[in-house]
């Protein structure tokens, strides 16, 4: 009974695993936006260059991506594709999953539902904080996943970021009490670092529920057809009355 209790309760607050792990990073605000095609197409591009060799979305294809991203098949053939499969197929990824897990401790999981179980912010955050930690396996750490079991993919888009000890709360050093800061050694400045990271976050998004942009298109041919509707139906309301009175 106490079980299913702490499962309902877990359910109705979301995040609350997220919560328990949290460390001192105040989560940066994002607001996804399916109307911004370059950002979807950009997070796209980015997602297949420097995710998709660890995690699949393997309840996604690419033509159905491409489609509602407004990519032509061929360019996305050409550019996108690098697994040698079909735009028919499912985005999986070419990762055995039993060596992956004894080279990461945890197998990476598969991305197409995760900005709906973690929220959209969360991975734009994840994203942007990982810093130099030496006693970790891949010698980095996060601010928002203490401990996380990935390497810093985009470091060379980043640059190396530490997380200096702020003074006063920081005699310790530890993680918690420190700020971070970039080498700028990235090849992206700072600012189009953050867009990067919101790119994919907003396509992870999407990923996770894609008819919402079909839905979101359909909605404004629905309020349309409304209010055309109402106006006719007012112009007829009219004839009628002049009939009665
Ligand atoms: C070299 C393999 C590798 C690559 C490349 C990689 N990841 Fe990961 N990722 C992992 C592993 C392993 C985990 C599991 C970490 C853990 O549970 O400790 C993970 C976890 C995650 C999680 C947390 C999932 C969850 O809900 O627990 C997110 C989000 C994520 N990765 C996003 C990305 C994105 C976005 C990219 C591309 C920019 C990427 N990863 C590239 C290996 C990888």
């Amino acid at each position: 009974m106490k079980i299913r209790v702490l499962f309902a309760v877990c359910l109705l607050v979301p995040g609350i695993s997220a919560a328990s792990s949290a460390s001192d990073w105040q989560m940066k605000e994002m607001t996804p936006d399916l109307e911004n095609l370059p950002s979807l197409q950009e997070g796209f591009r980015l997602y297949v260059n420097y995710c998709i060799g660890c995690h699949s979305l393997k309840y996604q294809r690419y033509e159905r991506t491409v489609d509602d991203l407004g990519i032509s098949h061929d360019i996305a053939l050409q550019n996108l594709i690098f697994t040698g499969q079909k735009i028919g197929e499912l985005m999986t990824s070419a990762m055995d999953p039993e060596q992956a897990k004894s080279w990461f401790g945890a197998p990476p999981p598969d991305l197409t539902m995760v900005a709906r179980v973690r929220d959209p912010a969360w991975i734009y955050n994840y994203l942007q904080t990982f810093y130099v930690d030496e006693t970790r396996p891949f010698g980095v750490n996060n601010k928002v996943f203490p401990n996380a079991g990935m390497p810093h993919v985009l470091t060379d888009l980043q640059g190396v970021q530490s997380c200096a000890p702020v003074s006063g709360g920081g005699e310790t050093g530890e993680a918690a009490h420190c700020e971070l800061v970039v080498d700028g050694n990235g090849l992206y400045s700072v600012e189009e670092y953050d867009q990067a990271t919101y790119d994919i976050a907003n396509f992870l998004f999407y990923v996770g529920d894609p008819s919402r942009l079909e839905r979101h298109r359909l909605g404004v041919y629905v309020l349309l057809f409304l209010v055309v509707l109402y106006v006719l139906t007012f112009l007829l309301g009219r004839e009628y009355n002049k009939e009665v009175l």
